[in-house]
């Protein structure tokens, strides 16, 4: 099975709701809730980066007998240095974010923790594709 959802960035009223609904749907087919959480966790880190540092983004959940995956596909700036991205405090969130309490700079070592593989595609000016994947 497969759903498509969308991310606005910049929009933290409605920050949250995308990896809302992935957890719902798969707590709804029945999955372990400690995977479910997982899964929720790497969604909502996922979708806060597109919230503060891109524009916009579509996301794809697959479920199949062996596999969750989400890829949340963004366009904006993009990523110039993952590999720098990657290690846990760096940040270039803005202050006005750091008082909202984000911009620790942990949000893709999280991911990295909390999923089973993950890649990380990204072109400067274009944007970052986030592919998480979560072996059942
Ligand atoms: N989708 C993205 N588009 C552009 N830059 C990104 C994206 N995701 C991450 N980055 C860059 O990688 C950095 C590190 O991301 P990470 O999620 O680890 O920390 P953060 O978002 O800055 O803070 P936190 O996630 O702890 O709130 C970001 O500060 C930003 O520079
Ligand atoms: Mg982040």
């Amino acid at each position: 099975m497969g759903h498509e959802l969308f991310i606005q960035g910049n929009d933290f009223a409605n920050a949250g709701m995308v990896s809302t609904k992935v957890k719902s749907t798969l707590k709804k087919i029945g999955f372990d809730p400690k995977l479910v959480r997982r899964v929720a966790i790497s969604t909502y880190e996922g979708e806060m980066n597109v919230v503060m540092h891109a524009e916009s983004a579509k996301v794809r959940l697959s479920v199949t007998p062996r596999l969750i995956e989400v890829v949340i596909a963004d366009e904006g700036k993009g990523i110039p240095d993952v590999e720098q991205a990657m290690q846990e405090g760096f940040t270039t969130a803005t202050e006005e974010m750091r008082a909202m309490g984000f911009g620790s700079g942990m949000g893709l070592p999280n991911i990295k923790k909390n999923s089973d593989q993950l890649e990380i595609r990204s072109e400067v000016g274009k944007g970052t594709t986030l592919v998480m994947r979560f072996f059942i």
